[in-house]
């Protein structure tokens, strides 16, 4: 296959994604690159909850879930966001094929600890064949992040998480990393290049918290000989100029760029 790119819309950016996001998607599909969409949609779910009067809470940057909080989830995400998403690619002339990771048993999922995060699930198993006959025919799968086990339980994934583990079973060349701040921050100024090591400091200094969390270390799972580099940039501002994206590059050591 062609090159292969993971993309991982952040729902903090959905509703203000600039146009230049998706021009730079028909560019590189034009070039014959392949391309996977996953998405989140944290602030939507968040705005249902509220309406429904859900409660929830947020453990290291992840959403508790219990049963009730998972029926919103389901809705919001294979709803709502994914259909949306499908549809603006549509718009732009995109083949996009909305699926969740329940379809064809895309995300096989298992609990991380159940006492403390309930419904939340990691990926133990990607169908990366469902995925590749996708892109063989040249359709954009926009994925939403949930995951289901063998008895059908289904399970709220991270789209982060859900993101990295489909760009290692892909073993894609490119993984990026889409949300509302310009890459990773500190004291207000963007880091442009950072590694696995740095990013666990930063952690346990608490420069990254809250939904970066799950974001730096999915990208540091995914980092692989195939894939040496990953990327967090912005969906607000264009990214990509002059053959180069702007945001934070995140490698395994310090290397030659
Ligand atoms: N050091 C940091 N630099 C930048 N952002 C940080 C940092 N620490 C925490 N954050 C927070 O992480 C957020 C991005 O993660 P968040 O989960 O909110 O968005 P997302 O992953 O793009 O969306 P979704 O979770 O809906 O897919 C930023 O908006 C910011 O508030
Ligand atoms: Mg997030």
């Amino acid at each position: 296959m062609g090159e292969t790119i993971v993309i991982k819309c952040g729902g903090s950016v959905l509703n203000e994604l600039s146009p230049s996001f998706f021009e730079s998607l028909q560019a590189m599909y034009a070039q014959g690159k392949k391309i996977v969409l996953v998405h989140g949609g944290g602030p939507e779910i968040g705005q249902m909850l509220k309406k429904l009067n859900v409660t929830s809470e947020f453990v290291d940057g992840l959403r508790k879930t219990t049963k009730d909080v998972l029926e919103v989830v389901e809705m919001i995400l294979a709803g709502k966001v994914n259909k949306l998403l499908v549809g603006l690619l549509q718009q732009y002339g995109m083949p996009a094929v909305g699926i969740s990771g329940v379809d064809a048993h895309l995300l096989e999922a298992a609990p991380i600890d159940f006492t403390k995060l309930g419904y939340v699930g990691k990926v133990v198993k990607v169908n990366d064949t469902f995925l590749e006959t996708l892109l063989r025919f040249g359709y954009i799968p926009v994925i939403a992040p949930l995951g289901v086990d063998e008895a059908g339980q289904t399970y709220n994934i991270n789209a982060d998480t859900a993101a990295g583990a489909i760009a290692k079973a892909l073993n894609v060349q490119q993984l990026l990393f889409v949300t509302d701040v310009p890459g990773i921050l500190q004291n207000g100024a963007v880091v442009e290049r950072t590694t696995v090591a740095e990013i666990e400091q930063m952690i346990a200094t608490g420069i990254i918290t809250g939904g970066m969390i799950p974001k730096v270390k999915a990208a540091a799972a995914a980092l692989s000989k195939e894939l040496a580099e990953v990327m967090i940039v912005s969906g607000k501002t264009p990214f990509y100029a002059n053959g180069q994206l702007y945001g934070t590059s995140i490698r395994k050591e310090v290397g030659v760029y």
